[in-house]
This record gives C-alpha cells, structure tokens and sequence, in this order.
C-alpha cells in the first residue's frame, strides 16, 4: 500500500513539475511583454502560474476528473479575503441569484450613493470572493454602498446567463433602494472585462424599464464591447501580452458562446459573416474608428478569405446585439448615462472600449477616458494583493474612486 502512495505521489510531482515547465517554456516561446510594463519578471511568473493552471485543468478536463473552468475556480477562491471593520457585509440571494451587499457602518444622515458591480474573468474564473477585496475598496472609498452580483457561469451555464443574472439582480436592487439607504438618483453601474460588457448590456436592456431609477453613470472598466471584429489593433498588437492572449481570449469566447474552438480560424478571420452584415456594422466597428496614434505595427485586413456559409450557421448567434453592445442603434446610445472608460494600452480589449467611447461621443454622451499606458487585461484584480500587484493596479482603483466619488 505504501509503495502505491509513493508511486502516486511521484507521479503526480513528475506531471506537475513536467506541466510547469511545459508552461514556462511555453511562456517564453510566445508570450510578448510590451517595454512599457512593469515589473516584468513578477508579470512573466504569474503569466506562467496561469498558463500553468490552465494547462492542468486541460489535463484533467481530459481525463474527466473536472473541467477546466472549474479547477481555474479552485484556485481563484484561494484568494484571501480581508476584512474590513468600517464595512458591513452580507450575503444575499436575489432569486436564485447570490449577491454580496457593502454598507459602511458608520450611521450617515443622508442616503447614499449606490455602486451596482460585476466582476470580470471571461466567465471562466472570478467570483463574488475574487473580487470581495475591490469592492470592499469602493464601498469604503466612496462611502457608497455596493452590490456585488454573483452571476452564474460556465462551465454549467453559458450565453446568456451573465447579462440575464446581472439584469435581474440589478432590477430587485433598484426596486428596493429604500430597504438598502440608497439613494435613486445616485446609483452607478461599475463593471470590469466582461463585466464592464454587462454594464452596458445591463443599462440598455433598463432603458425599457421607465418606471425604475435611472442609472446614473457607467463605469467600465478595460470591458469587453462586442464579439465580430476580433482583427483590431489592439487584438493585432497585443495578441501574445499576458494575461488575456488571444488563445485565452479565444478559449474564453468559444466556452462562454458555446462555440466549437474549431470555428476558432473562422471567428478570427472574420470568414464567417456575411458581406452586408460587415458592411452595416463596419461604420461602428472597423478600425477606421481608431485614432492613428495606436495602430502602431503594420496590420493585417480586418477581413480575410471568401464567406463560409457553413461557419456562419454555425456561429451566426454572435452577431447578437445581447453579445454585443456596440451594435445597438444610436438612438438608443443617445439615452445612456455618463461614462467613465479605463483602457489599458496593452490589452487587446483596448479598442472595444475606444469603439464606445467614440459612439457615446458622437451621441453627446459626456465620457470620461482614463488611459493607462503601463496596464494590461486584467491588472485591477490583483490591486492590493502587495507582492503580486502593479503600479497599474492600484492607480486605476484609485481613478475609479475618484469619478464615483464625483457622483
Ligand atoms: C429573473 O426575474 C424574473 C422576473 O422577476 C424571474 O421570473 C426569474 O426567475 C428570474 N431569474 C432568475 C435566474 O432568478
Ligand atoms: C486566417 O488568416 C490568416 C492570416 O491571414 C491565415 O494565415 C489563416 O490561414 C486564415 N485562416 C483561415 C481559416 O482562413
Ligand atoms: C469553413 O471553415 C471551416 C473551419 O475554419 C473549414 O474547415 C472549412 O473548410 C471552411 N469551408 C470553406 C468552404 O471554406
């Protein structure tokens, strides 16, 4: 029995040392870290820490011990969680969906502002205890009270289940200001990554819902905006920078869009959809929108190859305004509240949000744009982890107090 153990445990080192490796070497092989980042040694061992995890759970998700989506989970809720006394928090369910609700303790005269917020993770990872430290950050900064929704996701629920999850739970909670001293006139939606998606998703979905509380202002967050034009700058430029490189960029949408990753070429390439469709929705979409100054390297068409029908009844449910928030009409951009947009220079979302902007802008809609040129996808997660986290992190934490504070 004990040489069973030992030959196990062996084994399992041998295949974890073999699968670190595997990631380092796959990390230096692919992965590009732009001049302008820093702490580049501390970026390139957590970018092999995930490879590393990925790696893994693709193993076991083989194997069918657990998929892949789930054994990321694992490890994310290893995080720890601070306390914070000025705070109190409390765990909720709207419906079938869980939230976590932050009130500052100290008693206030007035009713407060209202912060509404989804996490990111490209609905592979994050979670209400991922993000608990962040919105604890924005609770005590702002003196706000804030509403972390804990969206289902995969791998048992893809497309639709985060905007849905988000629509509902947000509707209860503008229902029930009262019941959390939240004042109607100060609600905002904060979101980031594919959270910052469900923002806009959310509050455009609330504009036929006249009788509730307008929302008072967006903040997104590097967001995701749409899901057609994958060949833009920054995806071109930023393709292999950790942590969001495009094979999990492309990992992510397949799982979340039920898409077969063999459609991956078609998706990138743009082959799948039709010449009229492009053509409707190049006037928003196309890098044509994006200022000269950030299309740095030569790049490739935006579109490539002949139609290809077959993709196209494949995947042709991407092309939904529910997936992306770019391709709604502009008289409905026309009735959506400020904004404030953080980009990171060296995310390849970059030109999603720079996509909105432009359409807010050209709509009247007041923006904000706080650019960052040492971030990347995904930075804000780590703010106050100390040893793990960036200049980048914590800077735009503190911008995203300061707008909401504002409000
Ligand atoms: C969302 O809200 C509707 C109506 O309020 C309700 O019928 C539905 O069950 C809710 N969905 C979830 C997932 O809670
Ligand atoms: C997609 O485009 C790239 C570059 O243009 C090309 O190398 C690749 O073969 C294309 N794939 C498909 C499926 O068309
Ligand atoms: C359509 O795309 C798929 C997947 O990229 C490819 O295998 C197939 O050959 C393509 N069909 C045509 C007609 O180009």
């Amino acid at each position: 029995m004990a040489v069973l153990w030992l030959v196990l445990l062996v084994g399992l080192s041998t295949l974890n040392l073999g699968v670190f490796i595997w990631a380092a070497i796959h990390h230096f092989l692919t992965a590009e870290i732009p001049s302008a980042l820093k702490h580049p040694v501390k970026l390139r061992f957590l970018h092999c820490v995930v490879l590393y995890v990925i790696a893994l759970g693709k193993i076991f998700e083989k194997m069918k011990i657990c998929s892949m989506p789930r054994f990321i989970q694992f490890f994310q809720d290893l995080i720890i969680i601070k306390k914070n006394h000025n705070l109190v928090v409390t765990n909720m369910c709207f419906g079938t969906i869980s939230v976590r609700l932050f009130q500052p303790k100290a008693v206030s005269s007035e009713l407060r502002r209202g912060i509404i917020f989804y996490h990111g993770g490209g609905a592979l990872c994050g979670s209400l205890d991922s993000y608990h430290n962040l919105c604890s950050f924005l609770a005590q900064q702002t003196d706000s009270v804030v509403l972390s929704v804990g969206y289902r996701k995969l791998p048992d629920h893809s497309h639709p289940c985060i905007t849905k999850d988000c629509l509902n739970a947000s509707i209860y909670f503008m229902k029930n200001l009262m019941t959390y001293g939240v004042d109607p006139s100060r609600v905002v939606a904060c979101g980031e990554s594919i959270g910052g998606g469900a923002v806009a998703l959310v509050i455009q979905a609330l504009l036929s819902f006249p009788s509730l509380p307008r929302i008072r202002a967006q903040v997104l967050i590097t967001p995701v905006m749409q899901a057609v034009n994958f060949r833009l700058p920054s995806h071109q430029q930023n393709q292999n920078v950790p942590f969001l490189t495009n094979d999990i960029l492309m990992i992510a949408v397949c799982k979340y869009m039920d898409i077969d990753f063999s459609w991956k070429d078609a998706l990138l390439n743009g082959t799948y959809m039709p010449l009229d469709s492009w053509k409707k929705y190049s006037k928003w979409l196309s890098s044509d929108n994006i200022p000269r100054r950030f299309k740095s390297k030569s790049l490739l068409p935006e579109f490539s190859g002949p139609f290809n029908e077959t993709a196209y009844l494949e995947i042709k449910h991407i092309l939904d305004t529910e997936v992306s928030p770019l391709l709604v009409e502009d008289k409905i951009i026309a009735q959506l509240p400020q904004a404030f947009l953080v980009t990171c220079e060296n995310d390849p979302l970059r030109d999603d949000a720079l996509l909105y902007k432009k359409r807010l802008e050209d709509q009247g809609v007041p923006v904000t744009w706080y650019h960052v040129e040492d971030g990347f996808h995904g930075c804000i997660f780590l703010f106050d982890t100390h040893l793990f986290s960036f200049p980048c992190s914590i800077k735009i934490a503190k911008a995203v107090s300061s707008y909401i504070k504002g409000i």
